[in-house]
C-alpha cells in the first residue's frame, strides 16, 4: 500500500476542498473558513486472489436486531425519535445558541438516570454553572456524572470504565482530538470525533446524544457532513422571544421523519405540550376583524394557529407592508390577487401580517386565509365565529386543494370551531369524521371571499 500527503484548504462550513487558499469559500459562499488540512491518500494495492470478507451474509439469513429502545421518559421527545433512543446509534440535536438544548438534554439526563448512569460531557460550561441550571430544573439525581472535558481520547476512556447507560456530548464542536493538529470546531476535527463517538455508541452499545450549533442560515455549523455520519438529527426551533419549541426530525434511521415534538419553556425547564393548537389559540378573540384560524401541518400533526393582518391607511408613496412569521413574497403576491381579483384597493394602504404564537409558517395552505386576514382588516370586518379557513390560492385566483384535509377539519372539531372554509377540491375526499361538522363551505375562487367576510 502506498501513502501520499496532500495538503487541502478544507471549507470550515461545507466541506469544499481546494487545493489552492481562498478568501471565501466558492462552493457555500462563507468568507474565511478555509483551513489548510493535511490529507493522506492511500491507494491500496489489488490482488486477484481476493479473500471473501468475513462480515458477508446472505440478506435473508440476517437476525433482526434486538435492540429495546431507551426511552427518555418525555413523550414528546421519545415521539420524535420513533419510541426511543436506539442503544449504539448516534443522535445529533442541533439549534440556535440560546434555543434551549442544553436544558432539553439534562431533562432527558435526569429520566435516563432512572435506569442507570448517565455521563453528561461539557466542553462549554462549567460543572458549577450546569449545577445551577440543574437545581433550576428540580434535578436531584445522584446518577448524573458531569465531565468537564474536551479531549476525545480522555473521554473514550473514561466512558470505557464508567460504563454509562447513555452519554450526552454538549456541544460536539468544542470537542476535538489533540493528536490531529487541526483547529477546534473545523470541519475534520468535527468529522473526525463524530466518528470515534460513532464507533464507541456501537462497540459499547449505547445511545450517544451530540449537542450542536446551528448558524444562522441552519447549518449545523461545521458540517453538513455530520448529518450523514449520525444515525439521527433532529433540530430545535422556535422565537427566542417567544416560549414555544419545536423538535423536529431531519433524519431518522430508525424512525419517521414526520413526527414533531412540541415543549413549551418554562421557568422549570422544558415542558411538552401535549395539545399544540389550544397553545397556539389562547389569547384568540372571536370577533376581531383581521384575525382567521387556520390549520397547518406540522408532520403528521395538525395544528391550528391564528393569522393577524391590519390594514391601514398610509402617506406614504411605497405604503408599508409587513410581515412576521411567514414569506414577505406571498404577502405581496396575495395583495396584488386581491386588488385585481377581488376588487380590493390597498394601494394606499399599509399591511401588516403577522402568525400569532411566534410559529413561523411556510406551507401554502395558509394562503386563503392571509388573503380572508387582510381583507377583514380592510372591510373591518370580523370573520364568521368559529371558523377555520384552508386553502392554496392560484395566481389565477383558484382555490386549490390541500393535503390531509381530514385531519385538518378533525384538529378543528376538537378544538369546538363550527365552519370550514375549504377548497372544493378537496369535497370529495371528506371521510366520515369530517362529517362532524356543523358547516363546510367550498370555495373555489378567490372572490368567494367576498360571501366569507
Ligand atoms: P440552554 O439550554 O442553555 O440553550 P442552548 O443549550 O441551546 O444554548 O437554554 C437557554 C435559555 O433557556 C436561557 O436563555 C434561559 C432559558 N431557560 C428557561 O427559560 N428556563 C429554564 O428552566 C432554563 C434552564 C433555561
Ligand atoms: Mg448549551
Amino acid at each position: 500500500m502506498s501513502t501520499k500527503v496532500k495538503k487541502m484548504y478544507v471549507c470550515a462550513e461545507c466541506g469544499y476542498q481546494t487545493p489552492k487558499w481562498l478568501g471565501r469559500c466558492t462552493s457555500c459562499g462563507s468568507w474565511n473558513t478555509l483551513n489548510e488540512e493535511i490529507l493522506s491518500t492511500s491507494q491500496p494495492s489489488r490482488t486477484k486472489n481476493v479473500k471473501v470478507p468475513s462480515g458477508v451474509k446472505n440478506l435473508k439469513d440476517i437476525a433482526p436486531a434486538q435492540s429495546k429502545r431507551i426511552s427518555s421518559g418525555i413523550m414528546e421527545f421519545d415521539r420524535v425519535l420513533g419510541g426511543g433512543a436506539v442503544p449504539g446509534s448516534v443522535i445529533l440535536i442541533g439549534g440556535e445558541p440560546g434555543i434551549g438544548k442544553s436544558t432539553l438534554l439534562l431533562q432527558v439526563s435526569e429520566r435516563i438516570a432512572s435506569q442507570g448512569k448517565v455521563l453528561y460531557i461539557s466542553g462549554e460550561e462549567s460543572p458549577e454553572q450546569i449545577k445551577l441550571r440543574s437545581d433550576r430544573l428540580g434535578i436531584k439525581s445522584d446518577n448524573i456524572i458531569i465531565l468537564p472535558e474536551t479531549d476525545i481520547n480522555l473521554i473514550l476512556d473514561y466512558t470505557h470504565s464508567l460504563e454509562p447507560k447513555c452519554v450526552i456530548i454538549d456541544s460536539i464542536q468544542t470537542i476535538n482530538n489533540p493528536q490531529f493538529y487541526k483547529i477546534t470546531g473545523s470541519f475534520s476535527q468535527i468529522r473526525e470525533t463524530t466518528s470515534t463517538l460513532l464507533h464507541m455508541a456501537k462497540k459499547m452499545n449505547l445511545p450517544v446524544f451530540l449537542i450542536g450549533h446551528v448558524t444562522k442560515e441552519g447549518n449545523i455549523a461545521g458540517p453538513k457532513a455530520l448529518e450523514h455520519i449520525v444515525d439521527v438529527v433532529l433540530y430545535m426551533e422556535g422565537e427566542r422571544y417567544h416560549s414555544f419549541r419545536l423538535l423536529k426530525s431531519q433524519k431518522n434511521r430508525f424512525g419517521s421523519t414526520y413526527e414533531i415534538g412540541v415543549f413549551e419553556m418554562t421557568q422549570n425547564g422544558l415542558e411538552p405540550v401535549s395539545n399544540p393548537s389550544s397553545y397556539f389559540l389562547e389569547a384568540h378573540d372571536k370577533k376581531m376583524p383581521g384575525s382567521v384560524i387556520t390549520t397547518i401541518m406540522e408532520g403528521t400533526r395538525p395544528l391550528l394557529v391564528e393569522l393577524q393582518a391590519l390594514v391601514v391607511p398610509s402617506n406614504l408613496p411605497y405604503p408599508r407592508r409587513v410581515v412576521e412569521g411567514t414569506d414577505f413574497n406571498k404577502l405581496l403576491l396575495l395583495t396584488a390577487i386581491l386588488e385585481k381579483l377581488v376588487g380590493l384597493n390597498l394601494a394606499h394602504q399599509e399591511i401588516y401580517l403577522k402568525i400569532a404564537g411566534g410559529m413561523k409558517i411556510k406551507e401554502p395552505s395558509i394562503d386563503l386565509a392571509i388573503a380572508a386576514a387582510v381583507l377583514s382588516s380592510a372591510k373591518n370586518k370580523a370573520a364568521p365565529v368559529k371558523s377555520v379557513l384552508i386553502g392554496e390560492v392560484g395566481l389565477t385566483g383558484e382555490i386549490r386543494p390541500v393535503t390531509y384535509i381530514n385531519q385538518r377539519i378533525d384538529e378543528s372539531i376538537k378544538m369546538g370551531f363550527e365552519k370550514m372554509i375549504i377548497p372544493y377540491g378537496n369535497l370529495k375526499k371528506l371521510g366520515k369524521r369530517s362529517a362532524g361538522i356543523k358547516e363546510i363551505q367550498p370555495i373555489k375562487y378567490i372572490n368567494e371571499l367576498n360571501t366569507v367576510i
